[in-house]
Parts: structure tokens; sequence; C-alpha cells
């Protein structure tokens, strides 16, 4: 375990099927004026929204709605929930809904009070706030991105053709999380596995660096193992509460900067898929999915000995008689054996995108050099063109 760092998540969780009671033990502690956040109406179908009104009024809020948060917010959307927040003076940002409603109930926090536009201030110049943060409580209905544990902040920008993450300190974590795994048993089959692609692919960006013996990769290794199994029971049966609450506990532990501490981390797989997702708009999860192979195939030789221990600690690839080569590249295909089996996208072509926007895509991915290689704009080309 080599580096130096310090841990500390200032995030509160509520986890079982009872965890929205605590809703009334936290409301109490913030203001009066609370900006309802969610999406595009699985809410208010689910129900659970009518319960999350019920507890607010009963804890004498006054309510102030915000709806219709998209997959993979934008920056428009971010400005018209500051407008909303800014007209209303709102004193606490309760998201209802995925990763998208957590990450822009944080986007917005940071800029009620900020006068610079948002997106040139967090995203381009990549500033830290410098004004009041308005605090952020989630609930959550899909499990993937960890969103509900972390400060990341992911905003598109359709008109620029770039979507960006920006994570963000202690100050900007959701103040508490209530995870109700029952919540996420309405997502579609193909929201739930692109939710299990996106936990398993945070594991592996923050695994696939580093060559110290490190406790977070051990970390790393069991949870990519319960990923795995509980996905293929929640494939085959998405009302299995187990499996449910398993995949959205890993979720959460996936990526709330524990399996980070003494890694470099890689996020490269992110950077590229979140390109694809300026370019096309497509569900996150899928678009990782669709980049991962052709990438880890091309930094196997440079990571040779992770890929290795990959292949024999997550998938049980024998070693027997056989070279490091042969085993780390078996990894990849019990990956790719996995991935089928669970219904991932493949490809870039079926998430919509085309030969003629990989100069764009390639322009818009931010190369980053935590992992076994750093990429050339060449390689991220060739890439995308092994994912076409
Ligand atoms: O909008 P509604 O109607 O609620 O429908 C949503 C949406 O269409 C639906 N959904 C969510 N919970 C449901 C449900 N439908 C039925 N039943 C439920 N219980 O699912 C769709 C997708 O929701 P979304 O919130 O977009 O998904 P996800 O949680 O994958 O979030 C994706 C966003 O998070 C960012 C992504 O880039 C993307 O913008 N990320 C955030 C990260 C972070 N904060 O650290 C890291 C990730 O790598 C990721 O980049
Ligand atoms: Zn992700």
């Amino acid at each position: 375990m080599l580096g130096n760092f310090s841990y500390h998540n200032p995030t509160k969780l509520y986890f079982g099927d009872e965890a929205l009671s605590f809703l009334n033990e936290e409301l109490p502690k913030y203001g009066k004026t609370v900006q309802l956040i969610y999406g595009g109406g699985s809410v208010k179908r689910s129900g659970l929204y009518d319960e999350i009104v019920a507890i607010l009024k009963s804890n004498g809020k006054t309510i102030v709605e915000d709806a219709g948060v998209m997959p993979n917010p934008t920056v428009e959307k971010l400005r018209e929930g500051v407008r909303i927040a800014r007209e209303n003076h709102v004193d606490f940002l309760l998201a209802v809904g995925g990763g998208s409603c957590c990450d822009y109930a944080k986007a917005v926090s940071v800029s009620v009070h900020c006068d610079d536009d948002p997106w040139d201030k967090y995203y381009i110049r990549f500033e830290e706030p410098d004004c009041e943060i308005v605090p952020v409580g989630c609930v959550l209905t899909m499990a993937g991105t960890g969103s509900e544990m972390n400060g990341g902040a992911v905003i598109t920008n359709h008109e620029q053709k770039l979507k960006i993450g920006h994570v963000f300190g202690d100050d900007v974590m959701p103040k508490f999380s209530i995870l109700n795994p029952k919540y996420t048993m309405t997502l579609p089959k193909r929201q739930m596995v692109a939710g299990i692609y996106d936990i398993f692919n945070h594991i592996c960006e923050q695994y696939f660096s580093g060559e110290d013996d490190n406790t977070s990769d051990y970390i790393a290794e069991a949870l990519m193992k319960s990923v795995v199994h509980s996905s293929l029971i929640a494939v085959d049966n998405p009302e299995d509460y187990e499996a449910r609450s398993n995949i959205m506990w890993t979720a959460t532990w996936a990526l709330n900067t524990l399996i980070s501490r003494g890694k470099s981390t890689d996020w490269m797989v992110h950077m590229i898929g979140q390109s694809v997702g300026a370019y096309t708009d497509a569900t996150h999860g899928m678009t990782l999915a669709a980049v991962s192979l052709p990438y880890y195939r091309m930094i196997l030789p440079y990571g040779l000995a992770k890929f290795k221990r990959f292949a024999t600690e997550v998938w049980g690839v024998s070693a027997e008689g056989k070279t490091d080569e042969q085993i780390a590249t078996e990894g990849l295909e019990a990956l790719e054996g996995w991935m089928k089996q669970i219904g991932v996208a493949l490809s870039i072509s079926e998430l919509g995108a085309t030969e003629d926007m990989l100069d764009g895509i390639a322009d818009g991915t931010i190369i980053l050099g935590g992992g076994y290689k750093t990429l050339t704009r060449d390689e991220v080309i060739q890439v995308l063109k092994e994912s076409l």
C-alpha cells in the first residue's frame, strides 16, 4: 500500500426496505424550503413521489418542484435548476432518482450562490466552489453511478458536444442518501444491466493501475465477484431482493473513494465512453461497455501482471501450463462472456455512433495518465474504430 492519502466520507447512508422512514430524522436538520428534484416520471409511476411529498409535508416543508431531469443532465437543465433555486430561496435539494438526479442536484448546489456560469466555471475551468453550497440529500432509485456517496456531477453540453464530470469535495457530497433496493425493481432490464456494468467498470478503472501490493485491489476483487454473482441472479430474476440489494451496495462502494486509496486510477474507459455519450446521448453504462474490450486489449501488454491477476482472482481462470499472456487474455474473454450473458452493448454503432463522429469523439476525450498506458489521440481513434 503505497502513497499518501486521507480518507473521509461525510455521506450518511440509510439502507434497506425501511430506509425511507429515516427521511424524518434528516429533514429537521435543514431549512424549510426543499427543491424536490426528479426525472421523467418513474418516481410518480412507482408511487415514491407521493410518499416523499407526504413526508416533506408532515415535516412542515415548502416543496419547490424541479421535474424532468433527463438521463445525462444537460447544461440548460442545470441553469433552469439554478434559476428555480434562486427564485424560491431554496434551503435544501432533495434528489429522487438515479445518478442523473443526484449529479444534477450537486451541480445545482454549487451554482445557486455563484455568479459565474456553472459550465464555464466547473466544467471548462475546473474551478472549485467559492460560494455557499446548498446541502443535498438523495433517495436513490437506480444502482450504478455511486453518485449517492461521492462528489461526482457529470453534465452534458450538447451544443459543444462535451460530456464532462467534475468531482467535487466533501462539502458537495450528499449529506445523506437513502438506499432501498426495492426502488430499483421497477427499472427496465436494459437500465439495470447498464447500471451493473457501470459498477463493474468503476471498479476496473481503479483496479487497473499501480504495481504495489495494495489492499484496495483485494477489496476491488471481492466487489467485482459480488457484482458478477448477483448480476446473473438479477438478470434471471429481477425481483430477487437479495441480489438487487447486493448490487445496490456494491455500486456505492465501487465509487465512494474507498478503493481509490493509494491508487493512481485509470478512468480512460469513462473518458472515451463519456465522449461517445456527448455525441449519442446513449445510456452511460452502455457507452462504457461498448468501448471496454478494445481498450483493455490495447493496454493489456502494459499491465500484464494485473490482467493476469484479474483473470485468476476474479474469473477463476486456471493458470496451469499457460503463459502470462494466455492467462490475461482468457480473463478478458471471461469478461466478454459475462457481458454477453447480461446483455450490455458491445459496439458503439448500436448506440448510434457512426464513423464520421470518431474524430470529434476523440477530440472530446480527455486523456488521463493514471493507468498502465497513456493513450495518444491515434490510439483513442483505434479503440473507437475497434468499438464500432
Ligand atoms: O427519469 P426517470 O423517469 O426517473 O427514468 C430514469 C431514466 O430514464 C430511469 N429510472 C431510474 N430509476 C428508475 C427508473 N425507471 C424505473 N424505475 C426506477 N426505479 O432510468 C433512466 C436512467 O436514469 P439515470 O439517473 O440517468 O441513470 P444513472 O443512475 O446511470 O445515471 C447516469 C448519469 O450519471 C453519470 C452519468 O454520466 C450519467 O450522466 N455518472 C455519475 C457518476 C458520479 N456521480 O460519480 C459516475 C458515473 O461514472 C457516471 O458518469
Ligand atoms: Zn460510470
